[in-house]
């Protein structure tokens, strides 16, 4: 079956003055029912960006390069705006990277929940009563005291704010919720909540699959029941969380998780103890493989021409010592 939403060879490019940065460069991937997809890598991969991109929510500079994506086998950047909108919050909702700092700050959380309604009650049965009966309820399981509803957002925490970001994104059940960085202003026992929050949210189906970006493998171990793992604008391997983790593959997967034995552990961490160099400029990235610079696999071909992804295992990996050995 094929996955609720899903990347065919998704571009996703900032056309700027200066550059263009191939910030998301032919990316494919799916995000299944019941699963929960954690999107790994470093600062500047492009997890961001493919998560905007996977949102339909792409604004100038960033446009789409090629590439499609389809929410239930349906083109969102073939669909109109209208539709677009329609399944916002209900089919297919992000919580972007640092939405805690865009929250309005002359509104209550109440009028936040209120809009959110109103721009659904044309086209959803929705009993307002039971919405904010439930904003409420699951106010208190992310640690949330009930008050938090009638404050404004600039009377609360970062953390709280945070936590506001992920009551909003959740509040109408979407069929599909990306996350990202959705616990970085958490410590770690409100983060736990969290995490136990979306999972119980998984069990119960109010959410059927999830998109969990983060630099923090501990926290993506955690939830994440697929892994991705990003560089420069790539994945570079896909799998079952646990084959990526404990016995990855490419090169690079390989330097980041040997770093990584402590909870707790980053990928910033990981990249100063496990991996020497830097990666790559984006907006002039390397002819052939993006990790060829740093690789100490390499090979000649590594350097002229881009890997495929092969499959081993149940692992998709994008790197020359695998090609052909499917
Ligand atoms: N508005 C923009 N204009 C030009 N380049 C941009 C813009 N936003 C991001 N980029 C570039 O796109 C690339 C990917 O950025 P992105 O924010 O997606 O990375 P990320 O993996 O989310 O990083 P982080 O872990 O720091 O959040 C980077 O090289 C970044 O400099
Ligand atoms: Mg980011």
């Amino acid at each position: 079956m094929p996955g609720l939403l899903v990347a065919d060879s998704l571009k996703a490019y900032y056309f700027t003055k200066r550059a263009v940065v191939r910030a998301v460069d032919g990316v494919s991937l799916e995000a299944e029912d019941g699963s929960v997809l954690a999107v790994v890598g470093e600062s500047g991969s492009g997890k961001s960006t493919l998560g905007v991109a996977l949102a339909g929510l792409v604004k100038p500079p960033l446009r789409i390069a090629g590439g499609s994506v389809y929410f239930k086998g349906r083109d969102i950047y073939a669909m109109g705006d209208e539709e677009l909108r329609s399944i916002r919050a209900v089919g297919l909702a992000i919580v972007p990277q640092f939405a805690m700092d865009a929250l309005n700050p002359t509104a209550r959380v109440r009028d936040l929940i209120r809009d959110i309604i109103a721009s659904h009650r044309d086209s959803l049965p929705i009993d307002e009563e039971d919405v904010y009966r439930r904003a409420q309820e699951r106010a208190l399981q992310i640690g949330l005291p009930k008050w938090v509803l009638d404050r404004y957002s600039v009377e609360l925490s970062g953390g709280m704010r945070q936590r506001v970001t992920i009551l909003l994104s959740t509040l109408l059940n979407p069929e599909v919720l990306i996350l990202d960085e959705p616990t970085s202003a958490l410590d770690v026992v409100v983060q736990r909540l969290v995490i136990q929050y979306l999972q119980d949210l998984m069990a119960e189906r109010a959410v059927k699959s999830m998109v969990f970006i983060t630099h923090d493998i501990a926290t993506a171990r955690q939830i994440a029941t697929e892994m991705a793992v990003m560089y420069a604008g790539q994945i570079v391997e896909r799998g079952p969380a646990e084959s990526v983790i404990g016995s990855p593959l490419h090169p690079y997967t390989k330097g980041l998780m040997s770093a990584i034995v402590e909870p707790g552990a980053s990928i910033k961490r990981a990249k100063l103890e496990g991996l020497s160099g830097e990666p790559p400029d984006m907006a002039n990235p390397p002819k052939g493989c993006r990790f060829y610079p740093r690789c100490r696999y390499r090979m000649p071909i590594c350097e002229r021409e881009e890997p495929p992804e092969a499959e081993v295992g149940g692992i998709k990996v994008k790197c020359w010592l695998y090609a052909g050995k499917t």
